[in-house]
């Protein structure tokens, strides 16, 4: 029994587990490259107050999941649920708006939430995500989307992605009140979750995943049903658009998302087995950024579940580095400089300093999935020389234990 184990939700990455969240780092900041956006970083920790303003305080998140502490000098601070807020707190604070064509900001990170774990939650987890701020119209939507999607496709990962609108800010209030009405009416039918956000975020009670909740409100008010032309022309030109790029969707009039800050359009990209969580989710928040002290600055924005993306992909395992085994005290002396050599020339290299006889090296290397092997006896480091050993084919021959005659070797026999 160890002595100390890792908190509960949270996860130690092995090698290939953490080469897979480099590989979808590398893909995505590769993507959204492509699209215009620019990676930045900003702190985990900020004022809590900033959640319980923007992500809301009767939300799940900020009510039940937030990480809370008060620092040395009394102040209180959380451990980020969720990106969006701080990205917009300093979008303000470091004067990252007012570009004539909106800022594009991509980022990833880790996010903390005390959830109950299961496969797919954990609490502390790892985020990717954009914001796109400063683009009222229905083509920043569009773009926004269409960058989860195809990081989707990139990555191999089945999904369905889910689109709703909520509407204006005054249409979604105008809802939450009807909905509140038609809830209260039902409440027999509702736990005591349920009841409690009844009254204090009727909208909850929609995005709940209990079997009995979406039963009781299968018939519920819909939101696509109650938003005026306004909204709903704007949500057309979004699925237009997405039509256009060829981005299959579904309409889904329960999607509401659990955080406070949506208008318009929202989505997530579920996963196609039943009751799956979503690998990704995000949508339009034009008030969020004068809520926060800005200036008046319409956006829009997303963030996947790395955790979810890595577990559910297609991966290639990484390549292992090529061997260089010394056996004997004179080959460890030489191996060092052989070494540094081939690390300049940018060969992938790992010495292997513990081994002490060739057989059982060479089986430590096939098991490993090593293709070359470097076998530096005490008799070749003598002679400034080295054998060099190809695995797929068992072949090997002596050359000159010098870095480029050995990477001319290795390219002359790929
Ligand atoms: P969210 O839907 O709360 O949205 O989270 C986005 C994604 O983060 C989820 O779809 C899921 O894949 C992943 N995720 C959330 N909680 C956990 C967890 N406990 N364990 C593992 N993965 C998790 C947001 O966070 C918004 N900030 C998205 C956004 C950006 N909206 C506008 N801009």
């Amino acid at each position: 029994m160890p002595r100390f184990r890792r908190p509960k939700g949270t996860r130690d990455l092995g090698p290939a587990a953490a080469a897979r969240f480099e590989e979808i780092r590398e893909t995505f900041v590769d993507m959204a490259w492509e699209m215009g956006y620019r990676l930045v970083d900003v702190p985990a920790l900020e004022s809590r107050d900033l959640f319980a303003r923007s992500t809301g305080e009767d939300t799940e998140i900020v009510e039940k999941q937030m990480y809370g502490l008060v620092d040395g000098g009394g102040r209180e601070l959380a451990l980020r649920p969720e990106g969006t807020p701080g990205l917009v707190r300093a979008a303000i604070e470091e004067g990252w708006l007012g570009g004539h064509n909106g800022e594009r900001l991509a980022y990833f990170g880790p996010m903390f939430r005390y959830e109950r774990p299961q496969k797919g939650r954990y609490r502390q987890f790892t985020q990717l995500g954009v914001e796109f701020l400063g683009i009222p119209g229905p083509e920043a939507d569009a773009e926004v989307i269409r960058l989860l999607v195809s990081l989707l496709g990139e990555l191999e990962i089945p999904h369905t992605l889910k689109l709703n609108t909520l509407g204006s800010p005054a249409e979604r209030a105008a809802y939450t009140e009807t909905l509140r009405d038609w809830l209260a009416e039902r409440e027999m039918d509702l736990d005591e979750a349920d009841r409690h956000n009844i009254a204090r975020n009727p909208l909850r009670v929609l995005d709940s995943k209990r079997e009995a909740t979406m039963a009781a409100t299968a018939r519920a008010p819909r939101l696509d049903e109650t938003v005026g032309d306004e909204s709903a022309a704007r949500f057309a030109r979004v699925r237009g658009l997405l039509e256009k790029a060829g981005v299959d969707h579904e309409v889904d009039s329960r999607l509401v998302r659990g955080l406070d800050y949506y208008g318009h359009t929202v989505f997530e990209a579920v996963g196609r087995e039943a009751a799956q969580d979503a690998y990704g989710g995000g949508g339009r928040y034009d008030g969020l950024v004068t809520a926060l002290g800005g200036p008046d600055t319409p956006a829009v924005g997303f963030a996947a579940g790395v955790d979810r993306l890595a577990a559910d992909g297609t991966f290639d395992d990484p390549e292992p580095p090529l061997w260089l085994v010394p056996l004997g005290e004179a080959a460890r002396g030489a191996a060092w400089p052989l070494a540094a050599g081939l690390w300049e020339e940018g060969v992938a290299v790992q010495v292997a300093w513990n081994e002490t006889g060739l057989r059982k090296a060479l089986g430590r290397a096939d098991t490993a999935g090593v293709r070359w092997v470097l076998i530096l006896g005490d008799e070749e480091a003598e002679a400034g020389e080295v054998t060099l050993r190809d695995m797929a084919g068992g072949t090997q021959g002596r050359l000159p234990a010098d870095a480029a005659a050995l990477v001319a070797a290795m390219e002359d026999a790929e």
